[in-house]
This record gives structure tokens, C-alpha cells and sequence, in this order.
């Protein structure tokens, strides 16, 4: 399989996704026709999203071949590079969300239409896995609060379910039991509405690889990789505590919470520190995966040991 170099991202605006989309579609178009060397002007603006984010981390980015060669997602197979080399049977166009529960705006949406009126912005933020490793990865999307606030959640909304697609023909390892199907994950309304917490269309200027949750997935960046759901299918407003599917797997061990904490370990191994993927050393993990100041405050007078 052969892996693009990552693009440079020199500009600081920020893309309607409209736009974003019509110029993909013209790079698609002028690359068949073989036009796109003599048009150097357009290549520049497909890229040109802001990396000027407040929120972005200035730490070395994490190279986009490891970024989408190392992968959980199970639906695909276990082992990490499996999702790289299976996740082509998944199709995600067209693609619909289906929005449900405790809002106003319920209904089955087709993405385009969710996505037309957001703006698409660079992030770069620290990931951090359960598992020990973790990654720098310059994210393209938006704050999940704009979609949320479209679909008008009423007062019993108090916290968010998601869903990825349940579909063991494009799905094939969710033939297999070892997690429930389909993967769900859940975040408290002030979570998901935290200017964090983001929707994900992209990586590195170009749009996500279904093995990073094509066509869209949730990133939480303080809080254990697991938490950032891919190939998002329905989003539900829900009054009760959603059950995320590791919680539910083995609920001694993964919380619904999960937030990134170097003093709770896991029961099998400590969460002090982690490796960078491509980096030799391990480092310090940060509470909060270095988010503390932004995020600390959602979790006041909690007890986060017994909250993990
Ligand atoms: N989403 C779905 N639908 N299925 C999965 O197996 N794995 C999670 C999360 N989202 C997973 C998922 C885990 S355990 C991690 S660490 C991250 O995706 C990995 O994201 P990445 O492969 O893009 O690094």
C-alpha cells in the first residue's frame, strides 16, 4: 500500500465545508484529467485550513503513515494493522446520521447536509490510548457544541449516545463477539459541548481513512482514546447514562469517564506514562492528557478515582 506524503499546511484560514468538498471534488477531477500540475495555484487552497487553532498543541506531529497504519478498530480486526488492511469494505458514500431522543431536530440526515453549514478547522491535539502509546495528530473538523445546538436538545438531554454503523457485511469483525455490537460511546451534555470536544472529518488536509473512522468520528483529546468513536452512524439525546461498549465489556477496567489520569491505573498496567509512537523513550502522562486547564473544572468535587 502506498502512503502520501504529508501535504504542507502553511495557510491560516479556516474552510467552509462546502467549499472544502466542491474543491476536493475539483482536485478529483483535475487529477483525472491530468490538469493539476499546471493549476498549483488551486492545489494550495485544498489544504488550506487553519493550524493556528488556540487549542493545538505545537508538539511534533505524528506522521501520517503510523497515524493510519496504527489502528484500533475492531470492526475490522484486533491487531493494529489490521484496520489498514480490511477497513476498504466499509463504504461511506452515501452515508447518513440518524439524530434521536431528546432533542427537537430529530431524523435521519444525509452528512453532506449535517456538514454544509460547518466550518472545517485544523487541530492539532495529543491522543493518548489506554493502552500506553500515543500520538500528535492534526485533526480536520469542527466543535461538536454547533452541531448540537442545530439539533436543539431539550432539558431531559443530558447526555449524548453515539453509535458507529452496524453492518457485519461491511463491518466484517463484528461477526466476531469480542465487543458488543455496535461500538457506542457516550458523553455528558457539558462534555460535548466543551469547545474541545470535535467531529472529525480529516487528517492531515485530507479526508479521514475508514480505518480512522471514515467519514466522521467523535475526538475527546482529554480523555483515553477509546472514547473517540469512529464511522459515527446515530447520535442520540439521552436522559440516562449511555453504556459505552468497553465499559460494558469489562467494567472494572474501562470507565465511562475516562478521563486521561496518570495516578488511577489500569488494573493490569500503571497509566503514569506512555509512548509516543515513533519515539524511543516513554514520557510523563499529563492529567487530563495536558487539557487540565480547559477541562479540569467539568470534573470539580468529583471523585476521580472512583469517576475513572
Ligand atoms: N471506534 C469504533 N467504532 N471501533 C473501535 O474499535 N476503537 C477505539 C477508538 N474508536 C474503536 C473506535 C480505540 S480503542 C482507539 S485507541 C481509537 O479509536 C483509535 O483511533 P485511531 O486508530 O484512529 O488511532
Amino acid at each position: 500500500m502506498i502512503f502520501l506524503n504529508k501535504p504542507e499546511i502553511t495557510d491560516n484560514e479556516v474552510t467552509d465545508y462546502s467549499v472544502y468538498k466542491k474543491r476536493r471534488q475539483f482536485m478529483k477531477t483535475a487529477a483525472g484529467l491530468g490538469i493539476v500540475a499546471t493549476t498549483g495555484a488551486v492545489i494550495k487552497p485544498l489544504f488550506s485550513q487553519s493550524n493556528s487553532s488556540s487549542f493545538s498543541t505545537d508538539e511534533e506531529k505524528t506522521d501520517y503513515k503510523d497515524i493510519t497504519r496504527y489502528c484500533n478498530f475492531y470492526e475490522f480486526g484486533t491487531a493494529k494493522t489490521d484496520p489498514a488492511k480490511n477497513a476498504h469494505t466499509l463504504v461511506t458514500s452515501p452515508w447518513t446520521i440518524d439524530i434521536e431522543g431528546e432533542c427537537d431536530k430529530p431524523g435521519t440526515y444525509d452528512l453532506e447536509d449535517l456538514l454544509k453549514p460547518v466550518s472545517i478547522e485544523e487541530r492539532i491535539y495529543r491522543f493518548r490510548c489506554v493502552e500506553g502509546w500515543s500520538m500528535v495528530i492534526p485533526w480536520m473538523g469542527f466543535p461538536l457544541a454547533e452541531l448540537i445546538k442545530r439539533m436543539q436538545p431539550n432539558a431531559n438531554a443530558k447526555y449524548v449516545k453515539f453509535q458507529t454503523l452496524y453492518d457485519p457485511d461491511m463491518m466484517p469483525g463484528q461477526r466476531d463477539n469480542v465487543l458488543e455490537w455496535p461500538y457506542v460511546e457516550g458523553l455528558r451534555m457539558d462534555e460535548a459541548m466543551h469547545p474541545l470536544t470535535m467531529i472529525a472529518t480529516g487528517i492531515y488536509g485530507k479526508d479521514l481513512l475508514n480505518q480512522n473512522g471514515a467519514p466522521l468520528r467523535l475526538v475527546v483529546p482529554w480523555k483515553y482514546g477509546f472514547k473517540s468513536i469512529k464511522s459515527i452512524a446515530s447520535i442520540s439525546f439521552t436522559e440516562t447514562q449511555p453504556y459505552n461498549s468497553w465499559q460494558q465489556s469489562s467494567p472494572t477496567e474501562y470507565g465511562f469517564y475516562s478521563n486521561v489520569n496518570p495516578d488511577v491505573p489500569h488494573p493490569r498496567w500503571s497509566q503514569s506514562k506512555e509512548r509516543r509512537i515513533g519515539e524511543f523513550l516513554k514520557r510523563k502522562t499529563q492529567p487530563f492528557n495536558g487539557y487540565a486547564s480547559e477541562v479540569a473544572s467539568l470534573y470539580k468535587g468529583m471523585d476521580l478515582k472512583r469517576y475513572f
